[in-house]
């Protein structure tokens, strides 16, 4: 870990047009700097740099962020290994904290782990290359199954002597502890003290880091005896974690970045195959099901993932499931079906690399349609059942973050299912309020007024008319936007008695409001949290934010003038800040208020036509308290500021 005091160090000492200046060249422009945007083709420059804020933005692509995100994006590193380049720039040395004794030495235990398991690696290629059993064994069963020597070599693939100790009593001869080839799992330690291998008789496939160092390995087993376990692999230990691991990622990044795309597969086997067939950019969850670390791993390469699935895997729906959460880390997901009785593995062997790419364009699905389509397909005529699979799908749907992808399913989806798109709409929209509200709304009463010291209370001067619980949220990207730019670029300062920022939270979290665009609503609860546990919030918290997204968005937010109303220009030198702010913030509440109150009013009305009694009545007396809000929230918006 960097401690917070070097990386608040880092972040202070970095000049951004310094850091983006070491990658491409900068003019000077007024108090910016401009250039053509390295992110995205163009031949005007439309990207631009301010020293003052320490941000950059392209105008063209959108891109934003810090100097650490533009080396993050620029070098395609994470977080922390921008910040310490941008840190050794500045002669800033990250020490990884000052690490206690018992740090050091679990530091340590991990690079000796590290170490072992190198050396295992290449006893096991050793032994599959040049000992008699490898050549004869391990090196025969990979022909077998057709792995080029290309790609034996690549993978570092090895072979484990079938008896019991070999690798272990050669290890211990060469010097190796006992302790870390116990600990990396490559021996087991007998009652007696004795060590015996963990893969003895089986082919090796080591698993490597995304920077291609061993953690790993999995033995497969040359026997075709059911009753022994196909795969043996390393146990979870300092170095190995399954559950953060993509088999193949080290030799597939490049690629995916090139072509920007990924292929999940199942298995070790795919992954080697499809190498073979010319195609890298494939990774593999062995035989698990997706976990988010693996997810955010293949985030930092691409947002395009196709996911290969055999022709007759009856686990297709199982891994359905699955799926859903590359949806949720906004990836996009596409589908393929192998032919009957094919794997990954066994297709790239009996193909070339163009037919593979040729299969692959032609029967890529987009993951949504096709979940839809093997769902129904099973539910013919039941009606229960297809209700089911609507719920399902709208489930699917509603964990997408970005809304217009979010349309877009829906559209095809009302299609596919023959169910009308603003039903779908209503129930993804609804999932989605439940998602964000958790539950918990009886914390959320706004606070009692204070005085204010011309007499009149804050209550009557800016709260604004309460929304009916009974309705619904609606998406108004702009109103919302409006909201979180005050909050962002003026929330600490002085409203009335209290802040911009308390106002707003209260106004908003204080009736159970939310956010539906969910970057919005993220930087607003965060806020919050800051702000209740510290009085004030520096808004550097976003522009630093290590969630690229965030950042980005902040950044967009801030360079964004405010826009104010004519009347200030009018008389602009004779009005504060704190003057057009009592003004303008409660009118941004008011007007995203009124916006979903309208909207309201206008489903009320359309779901009352063809209604008779008892229900008309219900709604219209939904629609009668409705009706009250808006006048009050229009009378609020018409009161003449002064
Ligand atoms: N797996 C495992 N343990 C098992 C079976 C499978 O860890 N007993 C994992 C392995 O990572 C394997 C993946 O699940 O690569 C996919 O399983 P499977 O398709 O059965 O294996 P393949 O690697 O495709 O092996 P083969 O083609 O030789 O059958
Ligand atoms: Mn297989």
């Amino acid at each position: 870990m960097i401690d917070q005091a070097t990386i608040d160090r880092i972040m202070d000492a970095a000049r951004i047009e310094e850091v983006v200046g070491d990658y491409i060249t900068l003019k000077k422009r007024g108090v910016n700097y401009t250039a053509c945007c390295p992110f995205h083709n163009e031949k005007t420059p439309s990207f631009s740099v301010s020293p003052v804020r320490g941000i950059f933005k392209c105008f063209g692509c959108g891109k934003a962020g810090n100097a650490v995100t533009f080396v993050m994006a620029h070098e395609n590193l994470t977080y922390w290994e921008a910040l310490k380049v941008v840190g050794k720039k500045y002669g800033i040395e990250v020490k990884e904290r000052e690490l206690s004794p018992e740090e050091q030495q679990h530091n340590n235990d991990r690079e000796s782990m590290m170490i072992t398991a190198a050396y295992a690696q290449s006893y096991f290629s050793q032994t599959l290359h040049n000992h008699v059993d490898g050549k004869n064994i391990g090196m025969s069963y990979f022909a077998e199954r057709g792995f080029a020597k290309s790609v034996i070599e690549k993978f570092q693939l090895g072979y484990c002597l079938d008896s019991r100790a070999a690798f272990s009593s050669t290890a211990l001869r060469d010097g190796y502890k006992k302790e870390f080839l116990v600990k990396t799992g490559l021996s087991f330690e007998r009652d007696s003290g004795e060590l015996v291998d963990r893969f003895y008789g089986r082919v090796i496939f080591p698993i490597h880091s995304v920077s291609g160092r061993v953690i790993g390995f999995g033995g497969r087993t040359l026997k075709t005896d059911k009753s022994v376990a196909k795969y043996v692999n390393s146990p979870e230990s300092e170095i190995y974690h399954k559950s953060s691991t993509l088999y193949g990622i080290c030799f597939a990044k490049k690629s995916m970045m090139q072509l920007d795309k990924c292929f999940l597969v199942e298995g070790y086997t795919d992954v080697i195959s499809m190498h073979q067939a010319g195609i890298e950019n494939v990774v593999a969850s062995s035989g698990t099901s997706l976990t988010h670390d693996q997810i955010r791993l293949i985030k930092r390469f691409t947002p395009n993932v196709t996911v290969l699935y055999d022709g007759d895997a009856a686990g297709i729906k199982a891994s359905l499931r699955g799926i859903d959460m590359l949806l949720e880390e906004g990836l996009n997901v596409k589908t393929m079906l192998l032919p009957d009785g094919e794997d990954p593995d066994s297709f790239a062997r009996s193909h070339s690399a163009t037919e593979l790419t040729d299969f692959i364009g032609s029967h890529e699905e987009d993951f949504i349609s096709f979940k839809t389509k093997i769902l129904l397909s099973d539910s013919k005529n039941d009606p229960i059942k297809r209700a089911e699979v609507i719920t399902d799908i709208v489930r699917s749907i509603s964990v997408i973050p970005e809304a217009i992808p979010r349309s877009v399913y829906i559209r095809e989806c009302s299609k596919l299912m023959d169910i009308g798109e603003d039903v779908l709409t209503g129930e993804v929209a609804k999932l989605r309020r439940k998602k964000l509200y958790g539950g918990d709304s009886e914390a959320r009463k706004p606070a009692p007024a204070q005085p204010t010291p011309d007499g009149a209370t804050p209550e009557e001067a800016v709260h604004t008319p309460s929304i009916p619980a009974f309705v619904e949220n609606v998406f108004c990207r702009e109103q919302e936007r409006e909201i979180i730019c005050l909050l962002l670029q003026f929330g600490s300062n002085a409203f009335f008695d209290t802040s911009v920022s308390a106002y707003i939270i209260n106004e908003i979290a204080g009736e159970d409001l939310s956010f539906q665009n969910l970057e919005y609503q993220q930087i607003f609860e965060e806020y919050k949290k800051l702000l209740e546990a510290s009085n004030t919030v520096d808004v550097r918290h976003f522009i630093n934010h290590p969630d690229q997204r965030v950042c980005e968005m902040t950044i967009d937010l801030l360079s964004q003038k405010y826009t104010l109303s004519k009347i200030w220009r009018q008389q602009e030198a004779a009005i504060t800040d704190e003057d057009r702010l009592r003004v303008e913030v409660p009118k941004a509440i008011n007007v995203y208020k009124s916006k979903i109150v309208t909207q309201a009013i206008m489903r009320l009305q359309a779901e009352l036509e063809g209604k008779s009694n008892p229900e008309q009545d219900m709604l219209l007396l939904k629609l009668g308290e409705l009706s009250k809000v808006r006048t009050k929230l229009s009378e609020m918006l018409a009161r003449p500021v002064f």
